[in-house]
């Protein structure tokens, strides 16, 4: 048992019926960090999430929350947890407040406390002004604030949100983003599933699930390397021909090579582009070739992860 992880799973496994949605997963998700999970519809995300938090059993596989087995003592989880769920799952006839305090009461807070506490939230949040209206009669982008808002009440160590952007409209997507941040900053670990890579590069870590099982894991620049097999540069160089940059140290390989009116321009894979950028400048100056700009190609997550799920569907 180690207690440096927020979560662990271990050869998590859920069968539906003959169905593996979830098959053999384990993660290891540190304390304090915004880790995404991340794949497409019907992956096992939020079949994962839901026995991280101990609402389903796992067929075969064991889940520890801060050091704690899930299906051993799933109260104390559930306190120290909070979920927004992918499906808006309020009371629909309860004012926007009202479901606030509900929880708040339901956690344990006394009155005062639970009416201060919703206070905040109501702030924090930007419901202040809507608290008398019916959950059922918010617009997405509403209900999706009450939703993080409840799954807040509590003060939970470890959150997690299920697609919490999932038809917010663009400046609430980053007011949440920047909460979320502000939130970690505190010392929340956060869980977050999203089709939004742009999104995605926010988060300290990230493991991409394909069927049920983890096909990839790291920061997402490891997640772009693994995809590609290293950073991409691009060089463009006044010279009548490409010289020869096999054998430089770092170089992989040279992926394209253009000549036009007596310029090369050259996109090489190398391990690091950070450090051998100007490097393999300074080499091929040094050689006489006159070096116009280098600079490293931006490599989205979404192309990685295209790439990823490419290769394993094959
Ligand atoms: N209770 C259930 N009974 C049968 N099959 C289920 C059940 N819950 C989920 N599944 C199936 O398990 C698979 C994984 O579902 P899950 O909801 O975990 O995917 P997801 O990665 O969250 O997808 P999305 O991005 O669409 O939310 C899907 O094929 C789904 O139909
Ligand atoms: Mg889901």
């Amino acid at each position: 048992m180690s207690l440096e992880y927020a979560v662990e799973t271990v050869n998590l496994t859920k069968v539906f019926g003959n169905f593996k949605a979830v098959d053999n997963l384990n993660l290891k998700i540190r304390k304090g960090e915004i880790f995404g999970l991340l794949g497409p519809n019907g992956a096992g995300k939020t079949t994962t999430i839901r026995m991280i938090l101990g609402l389903i059993k796992p067929t075969k596989g064991v889940v520890r929350v801060f050091g704690i087995q899930v299906e051993k003592e799933r109260r104390k989880v559930l306190k120290m947890t909070g979920y927004m769920p992918q499906r808006f799952s309020l009371y629909e006839d309860l004012t926007v407040e009202e479901n606030l305090m509900l929880y708040a009461l339901l956690y344990g807070y006394n009155r005062r406390e639970a009416r201060e506490r919703v206070k905040e939230l109501l702030e924090e949040l930007f419901l202040e002004e809507f608290k008398d209206r019916l959950a059922g009669n918010l617009s997405g982008g509403m209900k999706q604030r009450l939703a993080l808002a409840v799954a807040l009440v509590h003060k939970p160590k470890l959150v997690i949100v299920d697609e919490p952007t999932a038809g917010v409209d663009p400046p609430l997507r980053r007011y949440f983003w920047k909460y979320f941040k502000d939130l970690n900053k505190r010392g929340v670990t956060i869980i977050v599933t999203t089709h939004y890579m742009d999104e995605a590069e926010n988060c300290d870590r990230l493991a991409l699930i394909f069927r049920g099982r983890k096909i990839a894991e790291g920061t997402p620049l490891e997640i772009k390397r693994l995809a590609f097999g290293g950073d991409i540069i691009e060089i463009l160089l006044e010279a009548p021909s490409p010289p020869k940059l096999e054998g430089i140290e770092g170089v992989k390989k040279i992926l394209e090579s253009e000549r036009y009116n007596g310029t090369v321009s050259i996109k090489v894979l190398v391990d690091d582009a950070s450090s051998r950028l100007i490097s393999i400048v300074k080499r091929l100056e040094s050689n006489g070739v006159k070096v116009v700009r280098g600079s490293q190609v931006y490599v989205g997550l979404e192309d990685a992860f295209i790439k990823l799920i490419g290769e394993q569907a094959q």
